[in-house]
C-alpha cells in the first residue's frame, strides 16, 4: 500500500530530495512502502526512468531498500533520520530497557581516578605535531593482540570498530560491490553496507560463528568483503571456535579477492577464548574496540592488518579526521596498564555470563530456547516479532525486534542482558513466556 505522505518532484534529484525530507521529518517512517515506479511516474508527470534514477540514488545511500514482491521501502535506520528508529522507540517510563544493546554502566571503568592520573602526566597541549598512534600505545595493543595469535606488526587506531570497519571497506570496495555479513548481524553493521551503497549478502552463523556453507555461498556470489565477529556475536552471542576458524581459515586461504575484516569487540570482556582467523588472506584486518569492556564512550579501536590494508585505513584517516587524539589514546593506555581495571573488567565478563546464561537457564525452565553463548545479548526466537516486541512492552520489558539485525534469518527479538540482576531473570523469563504463549502463564510447550 502506497504512504500518504506526497512525494514531489519533476527530476530525479528533486523526487529522491522529497522522500529524503519525508524520512527526515519522521512522514516517512522506517518500512514505510514508496509507490511503484510505474505509479509514482504517472502521479508526477515524469518519465519512469526518472523515478527509477531517484530511487537507485536512495538506495544506493541506504536511504530506501527494494526487496521482491515486498516492494520498496525506507530502510529500519536510514542514515539521515537521528536517535531510534521507529522500530525501536523510546521505552515509556517504568519500562525496562532491554533493546539498547550497551555494556552495564555500573561495570564500566570509572575514567575520574585516571584522567585525574592523566592530569599530571600529560604536559603542555599538542598541536599537529601529535598526529600519530602514539608508540606506547601501539606496542601494548600488539602485545595484547600477539598473546591472542593476531599477528599485529602494522597497527593503526581509528575512533571504534565501526569507523575502522567503514574505513576499511571505503579503502577497499565501491558501491555496488558485494559483502558478506552475518546474518543475523549487528544492526550498526548493516546500516553502514546500506550507507555505503555496498550489497550485503547474508552468511548464516550458528554458535560457532558464521557457517562454512554460508561463508562458500557468499564468495561464490561474489562477496569482495567478509566481515566476522569473532565473540559475542551481536545478536546471537555466537564465538569462533577452533574448529570453526580452521575450517574457515581453509576455505578462505589465498583469497586475494576477499578483504576479511574480523571484529572483536568483546575483547577483553570475552570469557571464551579468541580463535582468529587473521592472515588467512592476503588482504586482512582485525579490529578491537574498547567500548565493550572500558566503555563506548571512549571511542577507540585498534586495527592490525597487512601492510597495504593498514596503510590505507591510516591514509585515508590522515586525509580526514587527521588522527584519534592522543589525549584518548593516553587514557586506554592508562586504563589497559592498571591491574585494578584489569580485574574490574574480568568481574563485568563474569557478570555478564551469569546473567545471560541465567535467563537462558530460566527460559529453558519454562520450555523457551533461545541462544547466546557469549557477550552481554540472548537471542530469542519467535514465531512474530511484532507481537512479541509489544506483548513484552505491555509487561514493562523493552526489546529489540529482530527486524534491525536481519536480512534472510528467521525472526527473533534481542534481549541484551546488561540492565537486569539476578533477581530480575525468572520474573523476566515468566513474561516471556506469557508473551510467546498468551493465555498460559508461566509455561511455554514447544
Ligand atoms: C558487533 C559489534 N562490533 C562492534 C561494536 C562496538 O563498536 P564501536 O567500537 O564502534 O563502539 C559493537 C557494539 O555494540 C558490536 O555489537
Amino acid at each position: 500500500m502506497p504512504v500518504r505522505y506526497q512525494i514531489t518532484g519533476a527530476t530525479s534529484a528533486a523526487i529522491s530530495g522529497s522522500v529524503e525530507s519525508g524520512i527526515r521529518s519522521g512522514a516517512l517512517a522506517a518500512g514505510d512502502a514508496l509507490p511503484a515506479v510505474r505509479a509514482l511516474a504517472a502521479e508526477l508527470a515524469v518519465s519512469p526512468a526518472t523515478v527509477a534514477r531517484a530511487y537507485q540514488e536512495l538506495r544506493q545511500r541506504g536511504l530506501i531498500v527494494t526487496a521482491g514482491r515486498h516492494g520498496t521501502r525506507v530502510r529500519p535506520r536510514p542514515p539521515v533520520a537521528g536517535g531510534r528508529s521507529a522500530l525501536l522507540p523510546p521505552p515509556a517510563a517504568g519500562v525496562r530497557d532491554l533493546a539498547l544493546g550497551q555494556p552495564d554502566p555500573r561495570l564500566l571503568p570509572p575514567l575520574g581516578p585516571h584522567l585525574a592520573a592523566l592530569a599530571t602526566h600529560l604536559g603542555p597541549p599538542s598541536g599537529y605535531a601529535s598526529r600519530a598512534v602514539l608508540p606506547a600505545l601501539a606496542d601494548a595493543a600488539r602485545e595484547r593482540l600477539a598473546a591472542d595469535g593476531v599477528p599485529a606488526a602494522e597497527i593503526t587506531v581509528t575512533g571504534g570498530a565501526l569507523d575502522g570497519i567503514e574505513r576499511l571497506l571505503g579503502a577497499h570496495l565501491r558501491p555496488g560491490d558485494a559483502v558478506a555479513v552475518e546474518d543475523p548481524g549487528w544492526a550498526n553493521l548493516l546500516d553502514l553496507v546500506a550507507a555505503l551503497g555496498l550489497r550485503p549478502i547474508g552468511v548464516p552463523v550458528d554458535d560457532d560463528g558464521p557457517t562454512e556453507a554460508g561463508v562458500a555461498a557468499a564468495l561464490a556470489l561474489g562477496a569482495r568483503a567478509l566481515v566476522v565477529t569473532s565473540r559475542a556475536q551481536n545478536p546471537t552471542g555466537a564465538a569462533v571456535s577452533a574448529e570453526r576458524a580452521g575450517r574457515l581459515r581453509a576455505l578462505l586461504a589465498g583469497r586475494s579477492d576477499l578483504l576479511l575484516i574480523e571484529d572483536d569487540h568483546a575483547a577483553e570482556l570475552a570469557r571464551v577464548p579468541l580463535h582468529p582467523l587473521a592472515g588467512a588472506t592476503p588482504s586482512w584486518a582485525f579490529v578491537r574496540s574498547v567500548s565493550k569492556p572500558y566503555g563506548p564512550d571512549l571511542r577507540l579501536a585498534v586495527l592490525a592488518g597487512d601492510e597495504a590494508t593498514v596503510a590505507r585505513v591510516a591514509g585515508r584517516m590522515r586525509a580526514g579526521a587527521g588522527w584519534v587524539s592522543t589525549v584518548l589514546q593516553r587514557l586506554v593506555l592508562d586504563l589497559w596498564s592498571d591491574p585494578s581495571v584489569a580485574a574490574l573488567v574480568a568481574r563485568a565478563g563474569e557478570s555478564y555470563e551469569r546473567r545471560r546464561a541465567g535467563l537462558i537457564a530460566e527460559l529453558a525452565a519454562r520450555g523457551v530456547p533461545a541462544r547466546g553463548s557469549s557477550g552481554i545479548n540472548v537471542w530469542l526466537p519467535v514465531a512474530d516479532e511484532t507481537s512479541t516486541v509489544t506483548a513484552l512492552r505491555d509487561a514493562d520489558w523493552a526489546v529489540a525486534p529482530g527486524a534491525l539485525y536481519r536480512i534472510g534469518a528467521d525472526p527473533a527479538v534481542r534481549l541484551t542482558v546488561s540492565p537486569l540482576d539476578e533477581v530480575d531473570l525468572a520474573p523476566l523469563a515468566d513474561a516471556v513466556a506469557r508473551a510467546l504463549r498468551p493465555g498460559a502463564p508461566g509455561a511455554y510447550a514447544t
